[in-house]
Protein backbone atom coordinates (compact mmCIF):
# COMPACT_ATOMS: atom_id res chain seq x y z
CA UNK A 1 0.00 0.00 0.00
CA UNK A 2 1.12 3.62 -1.06
CA UNK A 3 0.21 6.52 0.28
CA UNK A 4 0.41 8.92 -3.12
CA UNK A 5 2.31 11.95 -2.98
CA UNK A 6 -0.93 14.02 -4.49
CA UNK A 7 -4.37 13.22 -3.98
CA UNK A 8 -6.31 11.32 -6.37
CA UNK A 9 -9.71 12.14 -7.51
CA UNK A 10 -12.56 10.46 -6.05
CA UNK A 11 -14.07 8.88 -9.89
CA UNK A 12 -10.16 7.22 -9.92
CA UNK A 13 -10.66 5.88 -6.47
CA UNK A 14 -13.83 4.21 -7.03
CA UNK A 15 -12.66 2.51 -10.19
CA UNK A 16 -10.19 0.99 -8.13
CA UNK A 17 -12.06 0.04 -5.12
CA UNK A 18 -14.14 -1.80 -7.62
CA UNK A 19 -10.92 -3.19 -9.40
CA UNK A 20 -9.70 -4.83 -6.03
CA UNK A 21 -13.69 -6.22 -5.50
CA UNK A 22 -13.32 -8.04 -8.33
CA UNK A 23 -12.80 -11.37 -6.95
CA UNK A 24 -15.08 -10.80 -4.03
CA UNK A 25 -18.16 -12.81 -3.55
CA UNK A 26 -21.18 -11.04 -4.64
CA UNK A 27 -23.37 -9.76 -1.75
CA UNK A 28 -26.38 -9.90 -3.83
CA UNK A 29 -28.41 -12.15 -5.47
CA UNK A 30 -28.61 -15.45 -3.43
CA UNK A 31 -25.60 -17.92 -4.52
CA UNK A 32 -23.81 -16.85 -1.83
CA UNK A 33 -25.39 -18.60 1.22
CA UNK A 34 -23.34 -17.05 4.11
CA UNK A 35 -22.23 -14.26 5.40
CA UNK A 36 -24.63 -11.37 3.37
CA UNK A 37 -28.32 -11.12 4.22
CA UNK A 38 -30.16 -10.06 1.26
CA UNK A 39 -34.05 -9.39 0.84
CA UNK A 40 -34.21 -9.07 -2.59
CA UNK A 41 -35.52 -5.68 -2.70
CA UNK A 42 -32.85 -3.15 -4.02
CA UNK A 43 -35.28 -0.21 -2.75
CA UNK A 44 -34.83 -1.43 1.17
CA UNK A 45 -30.68 -1.44 0.54
CA UNK A 46 -31.06 1.84 -0.88
CA UNK A 47 -32.80 3.55 1.28
CA UNK A 48 -30.49 1.85 4.57
CA UNK A 49 -27.24 3.06 2.26
CA UNK A 50 -28.33 6.84 2.27
CA UNK A 51 -29.32 6.92 6.06
CA UNK A 52 -25.70 5.19 6.63
CA UNK A 53 -24.02 7.60 4.49
CA UNK A 54 -26.10 10.33 6.31
CA UNK A 55 -25.14 9.48 9.66
CA UNK A 56 -21.70 8.52 9.01
CA UNK A 57 -19.78 10.92 10.13
CA UNK A 58 -22.13 11.75 13.34
CA UNK A 59 -19.75 10.15 16.42
CA UNK A 60 -21.91 8.20 18.82
CA UNK A 61 -19.36 8.71 21.06
CA UNK A 62 -20.96 11.91 22.53
CA UNK A 63 -24.90 11.86 23.11
CA UNK A 64 -25.61 14.90 24.46
CA UNK A 65 -23.49 16.14 20.71
CA UNK A 66 -25.79 14.66 18.77
CA UNK A 67 -29.02 13.61 20.45
CA UNK A 68 -29.65 11.87 17.09
CA UNK A 69 -28.23 9.42 18.27
CA UNK A 70 -30.37 8.78 21.65
CA UNK A 71 -33.40 9.39 19.47
CA UNK A 72 -32.43 6.42 17.05
CA UNK A 73 -30.98 4.20 19.35
CA UNK A 74 -34.01 4.36 21.37
CA UNK A 75 -36.44 3.60 18.25
CA UNK A 76 -34.38 0.87 17.34
CA UNK A 77 -33.85 -1.12 20.77
CA UNK A 78 -37.60 -0.41 21.45
CA UNK A 79 -38.47 -1.76 18.25
CA UNK A 80 -36.50 -5.16 19.10
CA UNK A 81 -37.61 -4.83 22.49
CA UNK A 82 -41.34 -5.09 21.40
CA UNK A 83 -40.82 -8.03 19.23
CA UNK A 84 -38.39 -9.99 21.98
CA UNK A 85 -40.62 -9.78 25.32
CA UNK A 86 -39.65 -6.24 26.56
CA UNK A 87 -36.45 -4.60 28.47
CA UNK A 88 -33.87 -2.23 27.91
CA UNK A 89 -30.81 -2.65 25.64
CA UNK A 90 -27.94 -1.29 23.74
CA UNK A 91 -27.14 -0.83 19.83
CA UNK A 92 -23.86 -2.40 19.34
CA UNK A 93 -21.83 -3.26 16.34
CA UNK A 94 -22.59 -7.06 16.05
CA UNK A 95 -23.82 -10.68 17.55
CA UNK A 96 -19.95 -10.84 18.93
CA UNK A 97 -19.85 -6.88 20.54
CA UNK A 98 -23.97 -7.91 21.84
CA UNK A 99 -22.37 -11.22 23.42
CA UNK A 100 -19.31 -9.95 24.63
CA UNK A 101 -21.65 -6.81 26.64
CA UNK A 102 -24.20 -9.64 28.34
CA UNK A 103 -21.02 -11.53 29.56
CA UNK A 104 -19.36 -8.46 31.04
CA UNK A 105 -22.87 -7.40 32.80
CA UNK A 106 -22.88 -10.81 34.33
CA UNK A 107 -19.87 -11.08 35.35
CA UNK A 108 -19.94 -7.38 37.00
CA UNK A 109 -23.58 -7.81 38.19
CA UNK A 110 -22.91 -11.34 40.07
CA UNK A 111 -19.57 -10.86 41.90
CA UNK A 112 -18.07 -15.01 43.08
CA UNK A 113 -15.69 -16.46 45.15
CA UNK A 114 -13.58 -18.17 42.61
CA UNK A 115 -12.70 -17.05 39.19
CA UNK A 116 -16.22 -16.54 37.14
CA UNK A 117 -17.96 -19.30 35.02
CA UNK A 118 -20.07 -19.96 31.96
CA UNK A 119 -22.10 -22.78 31.05
CA UNK A 120 -22.59 -23.13 26.94
CA UNK A 121 -23.17 -26.13 24.82
CA UNK A 122 -20.92 -26.86 22.64
CA UNK A 123 -22.99 -25.29 19.53
CA UNK A 124 -22.92 -21.83 20.74
CA UNK A 125 -20.85 -19.16 19.02
CA UNK A 126 -17.50 -18.70 19.39
CA UNK A 127 -18.13 -15.16 20.88
CA UNK A 128 -18.95 -16.80 24.15
CA UNK A 129 -15.26 -18.03 24.39
CA UNK A 130 -13.77 -14.90 23.02
CA UNK A 131 -15.99 -12.86 25.44
CA UNK A 132 -14.46 -15.79 28.36
CA UNK A 133 -11.14 -14.80 26.61
CA UNK A 134 -11.23 -10.93 26.82
CA UNK A 135 -13.07 -10.86 30.31
CA UNK A 136 -11.47 -13.86 32.22
CA UNK A 137 -14.38 -15.77 32.45
CA UNK A 138 -13.87 -20.04 32.37
CA UNK A 139 -16.15 -21.60 29.94
CA UNK A 140 -17.96 -24.77 30.75
CA UNK A 141 -18.83 -26.35 27.67
CA UNK A 142 -21.99 -29.20 27.60
CA UNK A 143 -22.78 -31.50 24.73
CA UNK A 144 -25.78 -31.79 22.82
CA UNK A 145 -28.04 -34.39 22.04
CA UNK A 146 -26.35 -36.39 19.44
CA UNK A 147 -29.74 -36.44 17.13
CA UNK A 148 -31.33 -32.83 17.49
CA UNK A 149 -28.10 -31.08 18.22
CA UNK A 150 -30.20 -29.51 21.10
CA UNK A 151 -28.67 -28.48 24.23
CA UNK A 152 -29.80 -30.82 26.84
CA UNK A 153 -31.16 -28.57 29.82
CA UNK A 154 -30.26 -31.46 32.57
CA UNK A 155 -26.54 -31.30 31.24
CA UNK A 156 -26.21 -27.18 31.45
CA UNK A 157 -27.73 -27.74 35.10
CA UNK A 158 -24.86 -30.35 36.11
CA UNK A 159 -22.72 -28.00 35.02
CA UNK A 160 -23.47 -25.28 37.19
CA UNK A 161 -21.60 -24.42 40.22
CA UNK A 162 -20.98 -21.55 42.93
CA UNK A 163 -18.71 -19.29 40.37
CA UNK A 164 -21.04 -19.48 37.46
CA UNK A 165 -22.03 -16.26 36.60
CA UNK A 166 -24.10 -17.31 33.07
CA UNK A 167 -25.58 -19.70 31.35
CA UNK A 168 -26.58 -19.80 27.80
CA UNK A 169 -28.78 -21.24 25.66
CA UNK A 170 -29.03 -20.61 21.31
CA UNK A 171 -32.32 -19.49 19.43
CA UNK A 172 -31.25 -21.22 17.28
CA UNK A 173 -27.59 -22.20 17.13
CA UNK A 174 -25.62 -21.72 14.08
CA UNK A 175 -24.41 -24.65 13.15
CA UNK A 176 -28.08 -26.33 12.19
CA UNK A 177 -30.49 -24.00 12.49
CA UNK A 178 -32.16 -26.08 15.84
CA UNK A 179 -33.60 -24.53 18.86
CA UNK A 180 -31.94 -24.83 22.40
CA UNK A 181 -34.81 -26.17 25.16
CA UNK A 182 -34.88 -22.02 26.45
CA UNK A 183 -37.53 -22.92 28.81
CA UNK A 184 -35.40 -25.50 30.22
CA UNK A 185 -32.64 -23.87 30.63
CA UNK A 186 -33.76 -20.49 31.81
CA UNK A 187 -35.64 -22.48 34.31
CA UNK A 188 -32.96 -24.62 35.88
CA UNK A 189 -30.48 -21.42 36.24
CA UNK A 190 -32.65 -19.41 37.67
CA UNK A 191 -33.14 -22.15 40.43
CA UNK A 192 -29.54 -21.84 41.25
CA UNK A 193 -29.65 -18.01 40.94
CA UNK A 194 -28.11 -17.59 38.12
CA UNK A 195 -28.31 -15.42 34.75
CA UNK A 196 -28.92 -16.80 31.67
CA UNK A 197 -28.79 -15.31 27.65
CA UNK A 198 -30.24 -15.99 25.10
CA UNK A 199 -27.79 -15.65 22.34
CA UNK A 200 -30.82 -14.65 19.30
CA UNK A 201 -28.23 -12.93 17.17
CA UNK A 202 -29.48 -15.01 13.79
CA UNK A 203 -32.66 -15.67 15.38
CA UNK A 204 -34.11 -13.26 17.07
CA UNK A 205 -35.19 -10.92 13.94
CA UNK A 206 -36.10 -13.93 12.22
CA UNK A 207 -38.41 -16.37 14.56
CA UNK A 208 -41.01 -14.05 15.15
CA UNK A 209 -42.18 -13.32 11.41
CA UNK A 210 -41.46 -17.17 10.43
CA UNK A 211 -44.09 -17.59 13.73
CA UNK A 212 -46.56 -15.57 12.22
CA UNK A 213 -46.12 -16.88 8.98
CA UNK A 214 -47.04 -20.46 10.61
CA UNK A 215 -43.92 -21.91 11.66
CA UNK A 216 -43.88 -23.87 14.74
CA UNK A 217 -41.66 -21.53 17.17
CA UNK A 218 -40.98 -22.50 20.95
CA UNK A 219 -41.19 -19.59 23.55
CA UNK A 220 -37.78 -18.23 23.40
CA UNK A 221 -37.31 -14.21 24.75
CA UNK A 222 -37.36 -12.63 27.12
CA UNK A 223 -41.27 -13.33 28.14
CA UNK A 224 -39.70 -16.42 29.26
CA UNK A 225 -38.87 -16.96 33.32
CA UNK A 226 -35.59 -16.54 33.92
CA UNK A 227 -34.06 -15.54 30.67
CA UNK A 228 -32.14 -12.47 31.96
CA UNK A 229 -30.54 -11.32 28.46
CA UNK A 230 -30.85 -11.68 24.76
CA UNK A 231 -29.09 -10.79 21.74
CA UNK A 232 -30.42 -9.92 18.23
CA UNK A 233 -28.39 -8.91 15.54
CA UNK A 234 -30.32 -6.32 12.79
CA UNK A 235 -27.30 -7.09 10.35
CA UNK A 236 -28.75 -10.90 9.86
CA UNK A 237 -32.11 -10.92 9.65
CA UNK A 238 -32.82 -7.26 9.99
CA UNK A 239 -31.73 -6.96 6.55
CA UNK A 240 -29.34 -3.74 7.96
CA UNK A 241 -25.99 -2.79 6.94
CA UNK A 242 -23.36 -4.44 8.96
CA UNK A 243 -22.75 -3.37 12.12
CA UNK A 244 -26.09 -3.70 13.92
CA UNK A 245 -26.78 -5.65 17.09
CA UNK A 246 -29.17 -5.20 20.06
CA UNK A 247 -28.38 -6.32 23.29
CA UNK A 248 -31.54 -6.39 25.46
CA UNK A 249 -31.29 -6.79 29.53
CA UNK A 250 -34.98 -8.04 31.38
CA UNK A 251 -33.26 -5.77 34.66
CA UNK A 252 -31.96 -1.87 33.73
CA UNK A 253 -29.05 -2.69 36.99
CA UNK A 254 -28.16 -5.43 34.66
CA UNK A 255 -27.92 -2.92 31.38
CA UNK A 256 -25.76 -0.64 33.99
CA UNK A 257 -23.48 -3.34 34.16
CA UNK A 258 -22.47 -3.65 30.95
CA UNK A 259 -21.93 -0.27 30.16
CA UNK A 260 -18.39 1.69 31.46
CA UNK A 261 -17.41 4.80 32.25
CA UNK A 262 -13.90 6.68 33.37
CA UNK A 263 -13.09 9.85 34.72
CA UNK A 264 -9.43 8.67 35.75
CA UNK A 265 -7.67 11.05 33.25
CA UNK A 266 -6.94 14.80 32.82
CA UNK A 267 -9.35 14.42 29.63
CA UNK A 268 -12.98 14.32 28.08
CA UNK A 269 -15.35 11.97 30.14
CA UNK A 270 -15.77 8.90 28.71
CA UNK A 271 -18.95 6.86 29.49
CA UNK A 272 -19.58 3.87 26.62
CA UNK A 273 -22.37 2.01 26.39
CA UNK A 274 -20.45 -0.39 24.12
CA UNK A 275 -16.93 -1.80 23.34
CA UNK A 276 -15.65 0.99 21.18
CA UNK A 277 -15.53 4.32 21.93
CA UNK A 278 -15.78 7.16 18.61
CA UNK A 279 -18.04 5.33 16.55
CA UNK A 280 -19.63 6.18 13.44
CA UNK A 281 -23.65 6.63 13.53
CA UNK A 282 -23.53 4.78 9.95
CA UNK A 283 -24.79 1.16 10.84
CA UNK A 284 -27.09 2.75 13.49
CA UNK A 285 -28.70 4.95 10.84
CA UNK A 286 -28.70 2.27 8.15
CA UNK A 287 -30.40 0.11 10.77
CA UNK A 288 -32.78 2.73 11.64
CA UNK A 289 -33.70 3.03 7.94
CA UNK A 290 -34.15 -0.18 6.98
CA UNK A 291 -36.78 -1.21 10.02
CA UNK A 292 -38.41 2.07 8.57
CA UNK A 293 -38.62 0.91 4.79
CA UNK A 294 -39.72 -2.26 5.45
CA UNK A 295 -41.99 -2.01 8.36
CA UNK A 296 -44.34 -5.03 9.99
CA UNK A 297 -45.38 -6.04 6.11
CA UNK A 298 -42.19 -6.26 5.19
CA UNK A 299 -41.06 -8.68 7.62
CA UNK A 300 -43.78 -10.69 7.47
CA UNK A 301 -43.75 -11.20 3.66
CA UNK A 302 -40.15 -11.97 3.93
CA UNK A 303 -40.76 -14.25 6.66
CA UNK A 304 -43.05 -16.46 4.49
CA UNK A 305 -40.84 -16.64 1.84
CA UNK A 306 -37.77 -17.52 4.05
CA UNK A 307 -40.16 -20.15 5.42
CA UNK A 308 -41.09 -21.81 2.23
CA UNK A 309 -37.50 -21.43 0.92
CA UNK A 310 -36.38 -23.31 4.07
CA UNK A 311 -38.93 -25.92 3.12
CA UNK A 312 -38.43 -27.05 0.04
CA UNK A 313 -34.48 -26.47 0.65
CA UNK A 314 -34.81 -29.45 3.07
CA UNK A 315 -37.33 -31.69 1.64
CA UNK A 316 -34.95 -30.45 -1.90
CA UNK A 317 -31.67 -32.17 -0.46
CA UNK A 318 -33.25 -35.00 1.78
CA UNK A 319 -34.03 -35.76 -1.55
CA UNK A 320 -30.36 -35.75 -3.31
CA UNK A 321 -28.77 -39.57 -3.39
CA UNK A 322 -26.23 -39.37 -0.17
CA UNK A 323 -26.92 -36.39 1.40
CA UNK A 324 -29.18 -36.29 4.87
CA UNK A 325 -30.33 -32.49 6.70
CA UNK A 326 -28.65 -32.52 9.92
CA UNK A 327 -31.49 -32.09 12.65
CA UNK A 328 -34.82 -30.75 12.59
CA UNK A 329 -34.19 -26.94 11.65
CA UNK A 330 -36.89 -24.62 13.00
CA UNK A 331 -34.99 -21.41 11.60
CA UNK A 332 -34.12 -21.14 8.35
CA UNK A 333 -30.28 -22.44 8.33
CA UNK A 334 -29.81 -25.46 7.34
CA UNK A 335 -27.08 -28.36 7.29
CA UNK A 336 -26.60 -31.43 5.51
CA UNK A 337 -23.97 -34.06 5.75
CA UNK A 338 -23.11 -37.30 4.02
CA UNK A 339 -21.68 -40.61 4.69
CA UNK A 340 -20.82 -41.16 1.05
CA UNK A 341 -19.61 -37.91 -0.20
CA UNK A 342 -16.74 -35.80 0.79
CA UNK A 343 -18.29 -31.98 1.81
CA UNK A 344 -15.75 -30.43 1.03
CA UNK A 345 -15.36 -31.27 -2.01
CA UNK A 346 -19.13 -30.71 -2.76
CA UNK A 347 -18.55 -27.29 -1.61
CA UNK A 348 -15.39 -26.91 -4.13
CA UNK A 349 -17.57 -27.78 -6.70
CA UNK A 350 -20.35 -25.62 -6.24
CA UNK A 351 -17.90 -22.83 -6.01
CA UNK A 352 -16.80 -23.91 -9.51
CA UNK A 353 -20.44 -23.76 -10.62
CA UNK A 354 -20.50 -20.20 -9.03
CA UNK A 355 -21.92 -21.28 -6.00
CA UNK A 356 -20.77 -20.42 -2.02
CA UNK A 357 -21.97 -22.96 0.23
CA UNK A 358 -19.98 -22.94 3.21
CA UNK A 359 -18.72 -26.22 4.74
CA UNK A 360 -18.34 -26.52 8.56
CA UNK A 361 -15.72 -28.50 10.21
CA UNK A 362 -16.56 -31.65 12.16
CA UNK A 363 -16.80 -30.88 16.11
CA UNK A 364 -17.76 -32.99 19.18
CA UNK A 365 -19.16 -35.77 17.23
CA UNK A 366 -20.76 -33.61 15.00
CA UNK A 367 -19.81 -34.54 11.37
CA UNK A 368 -18.17 -32.03 8.69
CA UNK A 369 -21.26 -30.77 6.85
CA UNK A 370 -22.34 -27.82 4.67
CA UNK A 371 -24.53 -24.82 6.08
CA UNK A 372 -26.95 -22.35 4.11
CA UNK A 373 -28.90 -19.55 5.82
CA UNK A 374 -32.08 -19.25 3.58
CA UNK A 375 -32.87 -15.26 3.26
CA UNK A 376 -35.47 -13.28 1.72
CA UNK A 377 -34.13 -13.66 -1.70
CA UNK A 378 -33.21 -17.62 -1.70
CA UNK A 379 -36.96 -18.59 -2.97
CA UNK A 380 -36.53 -17.16 -6.27
CA UNK A 381 -33.06 -19.11 -6.56
CA UNK A 382 -34.02 -22.27 -4.66
CA UNK A 383 -34.52 -24.78 -7.27
CA UNK A 384 -31.57 -23.76 -9.12
CA UNK A 385 -29.58 -24.02 -5.99
CA UNK A 386 -30.76 -27.64 -5.27
CA UNK A 387 -29.53 -28.29 -8.75
CA UNK A 388 -26.35 -27.27 -8.11
CA UNK A 389 -26.10 -29.19 -4.63
CA UNK A 390 -27.08 -32.16 -6.77
CA UNK A 391 -24.69 -31.43 -9.81
CA UNK A 392 -21.57 -30.73 -7.11
CA UNK A 393 -23.12 -33.53 -5.23
CA UNK A 394 -22.39 -35.98 -8.40
CA UNK A 395 -19.22 -34.53 -9.41
CA UNK A 396 -18.09 -34.94 -5.77
CA UNK A 397 -19.09 -38.46 -5.60
CA UNK A 398 -17.09 -39.14 -8.51
CA UNK A 399 -13.85 -37.20 -7.67
CA UNK A 400 -13.83 -39.02 -4.40
CA UNK A 401 -12.29 -37.73 -1.12
CA UNK A 402 -9.87 -34.59 -1.27
CA UNK A 403 -6.56 -36.78 -0.93
CA UNK A 404 -4.02 -35.80 1.45
CA UNK A 405 -0.20 -35.87 0.62
CA UNK A 406 0.64 -38.55 2.87
CA UNK A 407 2.00 -37.62 6.53
CA UNK A 408 0.65 -34.11 6.19
CA UNK A 409 -1.88 -34.10 8.70
CA UNK A 410 0.83 -35.69 11.25
CA UNK A 411 3.49 -32.55 10.20
CA UNK A 412 0.89 -30.34 10.88
CA UNK A 413 0.04 -31.38 13.99
CA UNK A 414 3.47 -31.96 15.26
CA UNK A 415 4.69 -28.31 13.46
CA UNK A 416 6.68 -26.64 15.95
CA UNK A 417 4.57 -23.07 14.65
CA UNK A 418 6.94 -20.72 16.82
CA UNK A 419 9.58 -21.74 14.99
CA UNK A 420 8.33 -21.56 11.92
CA UNK A 421 8.53 -17.56 10.45
CA UNK A 422 5.54 -16.85 8.19
CA UNK A 423 7.24 -16.80 4.47
CA UNK A 424 8.34 -20.86 5.96
CA UNK A 425 4.30 -21.37 6.65
CA UNK A 426 3.32 -19.36 3.05
CA UNK A 427 6.00 -22.31 1.38
CA UNK A 428 4.58 -25.35 3.16
CA UNK A 429 0.68 -24.09 2.31
CA UNK A 430 2.46 -23.73 -1.21
CA UNK A 431 3.95 -27.06 -1.13
CA UNK A 432 0.39 -29.08 -1.03
CA UNK A 433 -1.02 -26.77 -3.39
CA UNK A 434 -2.26 -23.69 -1.20
CA UNK A 435 -1.34 -20.42 -2.64
CA UNK A 436 -1.69 -18.21 0.17
CA UNK A 437 -1.29 -14.92 -1.28
CA UNK A 438 -3.59 -15.96 -4.42
CA UNK A 439 -7.71 -14.99 -5.27
CA UNK A 440 -10.52 -15.94 -6.71
CA UNK A 441 -11.50 -19.53 -6.54
CA UNK A 442 -9.37 -21.37 -4.30
CA UNK A 443 -9.80 -24.92 -3.73
CA UNK A 444 -10.34 -25.45 0.06
CA UNK A 445 -11.42 -29.57 -0.01
CA UNK A 446 -7.60 -30.39 1.19
CA UNK A 447 -7.37 -27.06 3.52
CA UNK A 448 -10.56 -27.97 5.34
CA UNK A 449 -9.45 -32.03 5.22
CA UNK A 450 -6.50 -31.32 7.35
CA UNK A 451 -8.20 -28.62 9.38
CA UNK A 452 -10.64 -31.34 10.01
CA UNK A 453 -8.77 -34.28 11.31
CA UNK A 454 -6.91 -31.96 14.14
CA UNK A 455 -7.90 -30.96 17.07
CA UNK A 456 -9.89 -27.73 18.22
CA UNK A 457 -6.68 -26.24 19.40
CA UNK A 458 -4.56 -27.14 16.52
CA UNK A 459 -7.30 -25.72 14.15
CA UNK A 460 -6.56 -22.55 15.84
CA UNK A 461 -3.18 -22.29 15.80
CA UNK A 462 -2.84 -22.85 11.94
CA UNK A 463 -5.71 -20.25 11.52
CA UNK A 464 -4.16 -17.70 13.40
CA UNK A 465 -0.81 -17.91 11.27
CA UNK A 466 -3.15 -18.06 8.28
CA UNK A 467 -4.23 -14.60 8.94
CA UNK A 468 -1.15 -13.39 10.36
CA UNK A 469 0.21 -14.59 6.39
CA UNK A 470 -2.42 -13.32 4.43
CA UNK A 471 -1.97 -10.07 5.93
CA UNK A 472 1.85 -10.14 5.31
C1 LIG B 1 -25.93 -17.56 16.82
C2 LIG B 1 -24.89 -16.52 16.56
N1 LIG B 1 -24.36 -15.83 17.58
C3 LIG B 1 -23.41 -14.89 17.39
C4 LIG B 1 -22.92 -14.60 16.13
C5 LIG B 1 -21.83 -13.58 15.96
O1 LIG B 1 -22.29 -12.48 15.24
P1 LIG B 1 -21.30 -11.40 14.57
O2 LIG B 1 -20.62 -12.09 13.44
O3 LIG B 1 -22.26 -10.33 14.15
O4 LIG B 1 -20.36 -10.93 15.61
C6 LIG B 1 -23.44 -15.31 15.04
C7 LIG B 1 -22.93 -15.09 13.69
O5 LIG B 1 -23.25 -15.78 12.75
C8 LIG B 1 -24.45 -16.29 15.26
O6 LIG B 1 -24.96 -17.00 14.25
Amino acid sequence: MNLPDKGRDAGELLTEIARLKEADLPVRGGRVTAYVYDTGRPEVHEAATRAYVEMLEVNTLDPTAFPSVVEMERQVVGAVADLLGGGTGIFTSGGTESIMLAVKAARDSRPVAGRPRMVVPVTAHPAFHKAAHYLGVVVDAVPVDPVTFRADAAAVEDAITGDTVLVVASAPSYPQGVMDPVEAIAAAASARGVLCHVDACVGGWLLPWLREAGAEIPPFDLSVRGVTSISCDLHKFGYSPKGASVVLFADPALRRAAYFASASWPGYTVINATVQSSKSAGPLGGAWATLQALGREGYLELGRTTLAAARRLREGVAAIGGLRVLGEPESSLVAFTSDEIDVFVLSDEARRRGWFLQPQLSYAGIPANIHITVTGVTLGGVEAMLEVIAESAAAARERGPAELPEGLVELVAELDLEALDDAAFGELAASVGVDLNGSGQPEMAVVNAVLDALPADRREAVLIRFLSVIYG
